[in-house]
């Protein structure tokens, strides 16, 4: 069964278009990315996907439950951290997470005993009983995630669970999803850090001006992109493909006035296009090289509209 299976979803604010058609599905067991640079529509999307925000369209099910016709039957599936973390400044660590273990209607010694193992687990025992008001960002958003997490919902879902916090916070985060994946969890999480969606996620959904722009592993993702890798030169006069072949750059093609040569090493494949003209007495007129990292990839993606 899917985790989750979002369908059209759409939201406005006035006139001013959030959320436009998104619809997703999350396979169980696997970790989603949700990528878009500021204002993409994220958080409005984890809002409507959670039953905080009510869409103007689209539907959503969380493990077949839908969400507004049963949202407490729904939400008991899930563990959400939202953008700016809800935990009580003026309760202790270990009393947020006993508190929101209750409202699970976890048994007290389950709550105790898990309690104890997750405040372990990210890092924060040794200040359990410290008030949340004396924590810094990062030992928040640990908290965060302690309450999120200590149900083992079937479906996590944290909106931008690392920005902001140090390589220590970070780790612990990072972590702790991947451990909640392998103990069953299946995770959404949304970010725009590229290489965080490329090191965790098995999908990733970019998303920009509202509307998914591309649905893809980041490996795919990247090879969309790796196969159209290449150099653009052009010389002060014609060449004619043998000249290419003769030194040892295979796969050019003429474009235009220019030729293009498909390379997965452009940085080698420049170095011998340069010396193919000092050689040939030929002048370079034009070179470029399209580079296409994740980064790019995003880029592009995002691009424009
Ligand atoms: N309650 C609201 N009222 C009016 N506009 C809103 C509201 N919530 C969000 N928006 C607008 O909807 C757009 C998408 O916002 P959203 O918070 O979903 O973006 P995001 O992708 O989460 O961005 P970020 O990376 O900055 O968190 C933004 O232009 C924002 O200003
Ligand atoms: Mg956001």
């Amino acid at each position: 069964m899917d985790a989750v299976r979002a369908t059209g979803l759409t939201k406005k604010f006035g006139t001013f278009s959030a959320v436009d058609n998104v619809s997703i599905t999350i396979p169980e067991g696997s970790i989603f990315g949700f990528l878009g640079p500021n204002g993409a529509g994220k958080t409005t999307t984890i809002r409507m996907l959670t039953g905080v925000l009510v869409p103007d369209a689209g539907s959503v099910r969380i493990f077949g439950i839908d969400v507004h016709d049963d949202p407490i039957a729904a939400k008991l599936k899930m563990g959400v951290i939202p953008e700016n973390g809800t935990v009580y400044s003026d309760l202790s660590a270990l009393q947020n997470i006993l508190l929101t273990a209750k409202f699970f209607g976890m048994e007290r010694v389950t709550r105790e005993e898990r309690a104890c193992e997750i405040l372990e687990r990210l890092g924060l025992s040794d200040r359990q009983d410290d008030l949340v008001r004396t924590f810094s960002k990062g030992m928040r958003q640990r908290v965060s995630i302690a309450c999120a997490i200590i149900h083992a919902p079937p479906l996590l879902i944290l909106d931008e669970p690392t920005t902001g916090l140090d390589v220590y916070s970070r780790r612990l985060v990072i972590d702790t999803v991947r451990r909640m994946n392998r103990e069953g969890s299946t995770v959404l999480l949304t970010t725009h850090n590229i290489e965080e969606a490329n090191a965790l996620c098995s999908r990733i959904s970019v998303i920009n001006h509202g509307t998914i722009v591309a649905t893809e592993s980041p490996e795919k993702l990247k090879k969309t992109f790796d196969t159209s890798r290449y150099v653009e030169i052009s010389f002060n006069r014609e060449v004619d493909a043998p000249l290419f072949s003769a030194s040892c750059i295979p796969n050019a093609e003429p474009y235009g006035d220019k030729w293009r040569v498909y390379t997965d090493d452009p940085d080698r494949t420049v170095k011998s296009l340069v010396t193919l003209a000092d050689r040939e007495g030929l002048s370079i007129v034009s070179i470029a090289t399209s580079n296409p990292s994740l980064e790019e990839a995003f880029v592009t993606l995002t691009a424009g509209a």
